[in-house]
C-alpha cells in the first residue's frame, strides 16, 4: 500500500528507576576502576530496577508520561508495540500487560525483538501502519531490565548495561514533517557475538545453564565494536540517500548510546560536531531498545529540538541487528 501521510510523533515520555549504580559501587563487585569504565566507554553510573520491579513497570511510567505529553488517552491507541530484550515473562507480550494496565481497550500488542535496534525497527512499523491509513495512533516503548540479565561476576558485560524506558505515541502530523526515511537491515551470522544463550528453546532453565551462567548476557566486545563503527555511519548515509539529502543537513544525531567511542565514531564520519550529537551514556549506560528514545526524550524535553529540525536516529544490536531513520521533528516546542 502507498503511504499517504506524514507520520511523526505526538508526544514522548521517559522513566529510569531511583537506584543509581556508579563506577565507583562496581570497583567493590568486580576488578575493574572507574578509570578504566569512563576512558573506554564513557559511562559514569546507570540506574538499576530494585528486585521485583519488571520491565513492565518502566514501560508503564514511561508510557503514561509519553501520553501525557502527546495528549492522547490510552482508548485512541490502535497499536502498542514494545521494543525490548528483557521481557516480564516469555509470555504474555510485555505489550499486551502494558494494554491491560494502560486501559488501551482498542490496541492490538506485541513485544518486537531487534535487541538495540528495536525502537526503530518499532518506529517503521508505526510509520507503515498510520502512513498508509490503517490506524491513527500507535505508542511505541524501547525498555529494558538488562540488570537482570548481566552477569554481575564478569566485569566485561557488567560495567556497560543499565535499566530504563522511553516511549513515544505516533501520529499524522503536518506534511513534509515526521519520519522521512529509513534502513533497516540484519546479519545474523553475527548472532553469537552478543547473546543470551539460554532460556529459550535452545536451552531451556536447567541446573545446567545455572552452572554454567548461560542466562546472561555473552559478548564478543570487540566484535561488536568493530561492527558497530562500521555500521553506524553507514545505515545513516543509507537513509539520507533515499530522499536526496545529504549529511550536512542533519541538525540532531540521536545514536544508540553503547560507548562513547562508537559515538565520536559515527559523528565523525557523519562529520557531525559533538554538540549536535545527544548523548546520556554518561548517566544511563547502554539500555538497549530504551538508549535511543530516552535520549530522544530526555532531549525533547529540554526543548533542544525546534519543529522542522532533521534528526537521525541509528541504532546497531544483537542479531546482528542495525537501524536508522530521519525524521522532521514535527512537535511545536
Ligand atoms: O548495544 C550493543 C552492546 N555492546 C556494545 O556496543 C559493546 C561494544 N564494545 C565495546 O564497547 C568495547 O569493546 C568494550 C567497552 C566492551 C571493551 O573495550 P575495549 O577497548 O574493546 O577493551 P578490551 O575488551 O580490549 O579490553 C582491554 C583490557 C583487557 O585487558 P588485557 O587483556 O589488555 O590485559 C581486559 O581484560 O581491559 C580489560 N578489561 C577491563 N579492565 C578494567 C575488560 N573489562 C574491564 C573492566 N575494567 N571492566
Amino acid at each position: 500500500m502507498m503511504k499517504m501521510k506524514s507520520v511523526g510523533i505526538l508526544g514522548m515520555g521517559y522513566y529510569a528507576p531511583p537506584k543509581v549504580m556508579t563506577n565507583f559501587d562496581l570497583e567493590k563487585m568486580v576488578d575493574t576502576n572507574d578509570a578504566w569504565i569512563t576512558e573506554r566507554t564513557g559511562i559514569k553510573e546507570r540506574h538499576i530496577a530494585a528486585d521485583g520491579v519488571p520491565m513492565s513497570e518502566l514501560a508503564y511510567r514511561a508510557a503514561v508520561a509519553a501520553l501525557e505529553d502527546a495528549k492522547t488517552s490510552a482508548e485512541e491507541l490502535d497499536l502498542i508495540i514494545v521494543a525490548t530484550l528483557t521481557s516480564d515473562r516469555i509470555i504474555p507480550s510485555t505489550a499486551s500487560i502494558l494494554q491491560d494496565r494502560l486501559g488501551a481497550k482498542n490496541a492490538a500488542a506485541f513485544d518486537l525483538s531487534a535487541a538495540c535496534s528495536g525502537f526503530i525497527y518499532s518506529s517503521v512499523i508505526a510509520d507503515q501502519f498510520i502512513g498508509n491509513g490503517t490506524y491513527k495512533k500507535i505508542l511505541v516503548i524501547g525498555a529494558e531490565t538488562l540488570s537482570k540479565y548481566v552477569d554481575w561476576t564478569d566485569r566485561n558485560t557488567c560495567i556497560l548495561f543499565g535499566d530504563g524506558a522511553g516511549a513515544a505515541v505516533y501520529g499524522e502530523v503536518e506534511d513534509g514533517l515526521g519520519i522521512l526515511s529509513f534502513d533497516l537491515g540484519s546479519d545474523g551470522s553475527g548472532g553469537d557475538v552478543l547473546d543470551i544463550p539460554a532460556s529459550g528453546s535452545l536451552h531451556p532453565a536447567s541446573a545446567e545453564v545455572l552452572e554454567k551462567r548461560l542466562n546472561y548476557i555473552h559478548m564478543d566486545g570487540k566484535a561488536v565494536y568493530r561492527f558497530a563503527v562500521k555500521v553506524m555511519g553507514k545505515t545513516v548515509l543509507s537513509s539520507l540517500e533515499k530522499i536526496g539529502m545529504s549529511e550536512g543537513e542533519i541538525d540532531w544525531l540521536v545514536p544508540h548510546q553503547a560507548n562513547i567511542r562508537i559515538i565520536e565514531a559515527a559523528a565523525k564520519r557523519l562529520s557531525m560536531p559533538m554538540e549536535r550529537v545527544i548523548i546520556n551514556i554518561a548517566k544511563y549506560g547502554n539500555m538497549s531498545a530504551a538508549s535511543i528514545p530516552v535520549a530522544l526524550a530526555e532531549a525533547a524535553k529540554e526543548s533542544r529540538f525546534k519543529k522542522g529540525d532533521v534528526i537521525a536516529l541509528a541504532g546497531f544490536g544483537a542479531g546482528l541487528t542495525w537501524g536508522s531513520c530521519i525524521m522532521k521533528w514535527a512537535k511545536e516546542d
